[in-house]
This record gives C-alpha cells, structure tokens and sequence, in this order.
C-alpha cells in the first residue's frame, strides 16, 4: 500500500498525539519530526525511531516528508505554512489555523499557490455523532431549524496558562475560551446551523490572573437561516463540563456531548434512530477535554481526520476540513470579540 510520509513541526503537547494518530493509518508513515527545543523533538523521535530536527526548514527538503502537521502554538504558524508550502509539502495544520483570519488567509494564498493540500484538524467533526447529526440536517429531518447553541464549560488551571509563555495572549494564543478551547463547538455549530449574519456577546478575565484573552465569553447569534443560537465559553468553570452542541428544528432536535449523541428525537422515526439510541449508551470515541487538555484525549478523532487527509493527497481530492472551511469559526470569534470590545451588535457582512 501507498503510504504518505509526515513530519511533525512541534513537539509539545499535541505533537505527540499527531505521531500516535500518524502511526495508526494504514496508508501515513511518521518520518521525521522538529522542534526548536532539542529535547521535545528527540524524545518524540527516539519513540518512533524517526530522524529529530531543530529547524523545520531542513526536515522539509526530504523528499520522503510529503506531509507536514503543524503543531506550534498557534500564531506561528503563517511563516512556517508559507515555507513548507513553497518547498512543495501538504499541510495539516492544528486549530485554530492561525490566530486571525488576515493570517489565515496568507496560508490559503500560499498553499493554493504551491498547488499543495491544505486541512486543518477539528477532529470533533470526525466523531460518529456529528456525522449523524450533519446527515439528518442534510435530510431535512430537524424541519426548520430554530436554535443552535454550543456551550464549553471547561476548566483550565492557572499553571496551564503558566506551562507555556504564549497560552492566553493575543499575539500567539489569538484569545481564550474561545479561540483556543470553544472553537471546535463553535467550528460544529456552524457545520451544523451554516453562517452567522449577527452576533451580540460580551467577554472577560473573572477568574484567572495576568491573562490577556478572555476566560468567560457569552455570544448571541442570528443564522443566515433565521435561527437564533448562543454560544457560552469558559474555562474558568470548575471542574469542566462535557462540551455541548444542540441543534433544535420544528420536527426535532439532537444534542452532542465530546462527540457523543445524548439527545435524539423527531416527529418521523427512521430505522437509523433504533442504532443511534443503542450508540448513545456507549462511551465518547474522542475523549474530553473538560478540566485538561490531553489527559482524557483519545486519539482517535485525529487517526480518522489524518486518514481523511492521507487519502486526499493520494486520490487528489480535496480533505474533508480544508483552509476555507477552518477559516469560518476563527472569522466569527473574530466578530464576538469586536462586538465584546465595542459593546454593540456586529452585523456581518
Ligand atoms: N486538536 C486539539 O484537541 C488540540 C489539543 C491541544 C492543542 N492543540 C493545538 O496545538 C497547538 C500546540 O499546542 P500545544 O498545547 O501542543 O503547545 P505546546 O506549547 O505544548 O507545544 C508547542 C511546541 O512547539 C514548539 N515550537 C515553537 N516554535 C517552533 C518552531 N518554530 N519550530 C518547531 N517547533 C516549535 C515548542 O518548542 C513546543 O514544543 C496549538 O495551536 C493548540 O491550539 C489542539
């Protein structure tokens, strides 16, 4: 079998998630990895066996790193797309894809320029559950949709914020409860619910201490659709909540859990509704990321999303999360903190 080969640009926390994910698809292959601390990049090598790198600039002239993920915090990674692009090399990049969607944009450019693939990782999208519940809306099942609402009441410690100097700043972070740790709910509610044309929200620091972003945001949304929705994120409520998405239509409604169906019902049954119910007992497949951001992660979001985008560059079709599907969450957060920061309604063009 054909096998892409990935190098991993980043060692940290979620670098050795992106090797474990590599390493369990049939048709992806981990060659190389780098990070600008020796130390990350040869501990993570030295598990896999693989070449370590400090500077991603020279891992990208092999020839067999046909793929690279992006696993920098998350407002470097503009520069770095730009170059592995040039050099010729796919990019699957963390969320939020970059930290502005100006910055975004730069990676789309270059990337369509270089002809090279571009996806970036909502691995919440891959989950059973939200593939079922796309489908349904895809079938009209909910009737008109009325609400849509994501909740992420999750808790990160003040020696979180501590672990690393770029966590809760505006340059390399590009916001908080939001922007790092609600836009996977946030990237679901608008595949489910479609685009916002208005948002009211407010946000602040209450709980932690010398942050700069936010760790309490409230939104209200207009869909283009005529639905209304809410959007309430934290990470200052302990101990941390399952993360929540509710769709709500005139002939039935569906809430997710990390991943997992908890609430299922319509006025017409399908057959399909008798496995979905047997489905809901069972245990999330991608984990939580509740009160930690990795202790309860379970790879296998990221397996099936870097199959999704192994299978992409060898069939020459397009992955399933690309740069310009990314790029609409990282957009509306952008537009919950211009109306917090004006104190007003944003109308979105
Ligand atoms: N999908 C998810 O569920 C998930 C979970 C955690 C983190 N993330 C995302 O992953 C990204 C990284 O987060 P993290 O928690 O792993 O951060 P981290 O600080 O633990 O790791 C970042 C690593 O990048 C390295 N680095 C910095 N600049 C570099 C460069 N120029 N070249 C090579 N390496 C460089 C650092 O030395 C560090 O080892 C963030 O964007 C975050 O939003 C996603």
């Amino acid at each position: 079998m054909k096998k892409v080969g990935f190098g991993i640009i980043g060692c940290g926390n979620i670098g050795p998630v992106h090797a474990a994910a590599i390493q369990a698809v049939s048709c992806a292959m981990l060659v190389a990895v780098s990070d600008v601390v020796e130390a990350n990049a040869k501990k993570l090598a030295d598990k896999y066996n693989v070449d370590a790198y400090t500077d991603y600039r020279e891992m990208v002239k092999r020839k067999d790193v046909q793929a690279v993920c992006l696993c920098v915090p998350s407002g470097l990674r503009a520069e770095i797309a730009e170059e592995c692009a040039q050099a010729g090399k796919h990019i699957l990049s963390e969320k939020p894809l970059e930290v502005t969607s100006s910055r975004i944009d730069r990676i789309i450019r270059a990337t369509e320029k270089a002809g090279v693939l571009l996806g970036c990782i909502f691995q919440s999208r891959f989950a059973d559950g939200s593939k079922l519940i796309k489908q349904a809306i895809e079938q009209n099942r909910f009737g008109k949709l009325v609400l849509g609402d994501a909740y992420i009441k999750w808790y990160r410690s003040q020696e979180y914020y501590k672990s690393a100097s770029w966590r809760g700043t505006w340059k390399l972070d590009g916001g908080g409860a939001l922007m790092n740790q609600g836009i996977h709910q946030i990237d679901l509610l608008l595949w489910f619910m479609g685009r916002v044309k208005r948002v009211f929200a407010q946000t602040q620091c209450i709980a932690h201490e010398g942050l700069e972003v936010e760790d309490l945001a409230t939104a209200v949304l207009e869909f283009e659709n005529g639905a209304y929705g809410v959007i309430e994120g934290s990470t200052a409520t302990w101990p941390g909540h399952p993360a929540r998405v509710e769709v709500h239509g005139s002939e039935g409604s569906a809430v997710l859990e990390d991943g997992k169906i908890v609430f299922w019902k319509f006025t017409k049954r399908k057959p399909i509704d008798v496995k979905v119910e047997k489905e809901m007992k069972r245990e999330s497949e991608l984990g939580s990321g509740a009160s930690d951001p990795l202790a309860a992660l379970k790879i296998e979001g990221h397996r099936r999303q870097i199959e999704d985008f192994a299978q992409a560059i060898l069939k020459g079709r397009k992955p399933a999360v690309d740069g310009r599907e990314a790029r609409h969450a990282v957009a509306l957060i952008e537009q919950i903190y211009k109306s917090a920061r004006l104190g007003k309604p944003i109308k979105i063009q």
